[in-house]
């Protein structure tokens, strides 16, 4: 066991529902064992400014389980290695005043709840010393070396009741609706939404599709007498010979942001089909609201362990969801890639032989 009296906690990246469950049981757990908590803002914000900081004691995390956001805030423009500053002794990022702010703060250990970026940044810092835990959250579900991440689920039965309520208008109107999910470059959310609310055709961005295939299967459907049809599509689809549709390109040490394939597929469905079509873009309300029961469960689970794994001093690590356990895994195996949804999932190739069509 490791004898650390206090821990730093930090949210980055995107919001997911589950952030605060995972808060809670961080300084929940804890406490229970004597290390004192200490909540950073806006992600390495918190290990930048002075007074952006603030102790969490089990009191000041009662009641937080249920709300989606997270107390701490949250930022997807926190690369303290992506800032540099000009001094007379020439310019430095800012990484060099986290790891002193650590020092000073009296931080044993710092747990980074975070996506495949924070976690990149956490990794960054471990090799500076920082004794880090990672804990992945992502409603994209697309890191490596966890089977789920928290945020996922909640997405998912979001999306699946948009779904669904889509599916009275579309067969009142006998149209083709099309809906754009998020997932950055993986299709887990459009996938599982898509099967769970029984879509017709799902585009993912690990199959690029063609439009002639998709609007073959949906006239066909018309013909066997369904006169409507459900799309859904990952925000990271993209046409064979086509590519990603972006609604802002990267830039100052901002991620590239994805969108508007929704829109496009729907006028092209429209042109191919002759049917009258809509679309609807989910965006973030996929990522407010209360955490679904498993996304608060996996947060608990996942906080705990870290707070574990910080006992004993198991650093560099992230915390992990192996069904049925909670286990730690090293950052260097997880960070920097991405976990695809693989062609021969058995969800992908079961919504097949049901008769979906991917465009392929
Ligand atoms: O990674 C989570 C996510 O919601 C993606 O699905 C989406 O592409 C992106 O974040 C949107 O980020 P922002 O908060 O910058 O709009």
């Amino acid at each position: 066991m490791s004898s650390i009296s206090r821990l730093g906690v930090l949210t980055g990246g995107g919001d997911a529902p589950g952030l605060n469950a995972v808060i809670r049981a961080v300084v929940k757990a804890a406490s229970n064992c004597g290390i004192e908590c200490v909540g950073l803002e806006d992600s390495f914000d918190g290990l930048i400014e002075p007074d952006r900081s603030r102790l969490l004691t089990p009191r000041h995390v009662t009641g937080i389980l249920r709300l989606g956001g997270t107390i701490l805030g949250t930022t997807n423009r926190g690369n303290p290695f992506a800032y540099p500053v000009s001094t007379s002794e020439g310019t430095h990022d800012y990484s060099d005043r986290v790891v002193e702010m650590f020092h000073q703060m009296g931080l044993g250990a710092l747990i980074v709840i975070g996506g495949d970026g924070t976690l990149a940044i956490a990794h960054r810092f471990s090799g500076c010393g920082i004794p880090v835990v990672g804990v992945p959250k992502t409603i994209d579900n697309d890191i490596v070396g966890t089977t789920n991440c928290f945020g996922f689920d909640t997405a998912v039965a979001f999306a699946t009741d948009a779904i669904d309520r889509l599916h009275t208008t579309a067969e009142a109107h006998h149209r083709i609706m099309v809906v754009e999910v998020m997932g950055r470059y993986t299709g887990w959310i459009a996938l599982h939404s898509g099967v769970a609310g029984g879509a017709d055709a799902i585009l993912i961005p690990e199959i690029p599709f063609d439009i002639e295939h998709v609007a073959a299967r949906l006239l066909e459907r018309d013909r066997l007498g369904a006169k409507f049809s459900i799309v859904v599509v990952a925000e990271g689809a993209f046409s064979k010979g086509g590519s990603l549709s972006l609604v802002e390109a990267a830039r100052d040490g901002r991620v590239e942001r994805l969108g508007g394939i929704g829109v496009q597929v729907c006028e092209a469905l429209a042109h191919a089909t002759g049917k009258e079509t809509r679309s609807v873009v989910l965006g973030h309300l996929q990522r407010g609201g209360a955490p679904t029961s498993f996304d608060r469960v996996l947060a608990t689970r996942f906080g705990g362990k870290a707070v574990e794994l910080v006992r004993c001093g198991e650093f560099g690590t992230m915390v992990a969801f192996a069904p049925p356990d909670i286990v730690a895994r090293r950052l260097e195996d997880v960070v920097g890639r991405t976990k695809s949804v693989p062609m021969d999932f058995d969800l992908l190739t079961t919504a097949k032989r049901l008769g979906v069509t991917f465009g392929d």
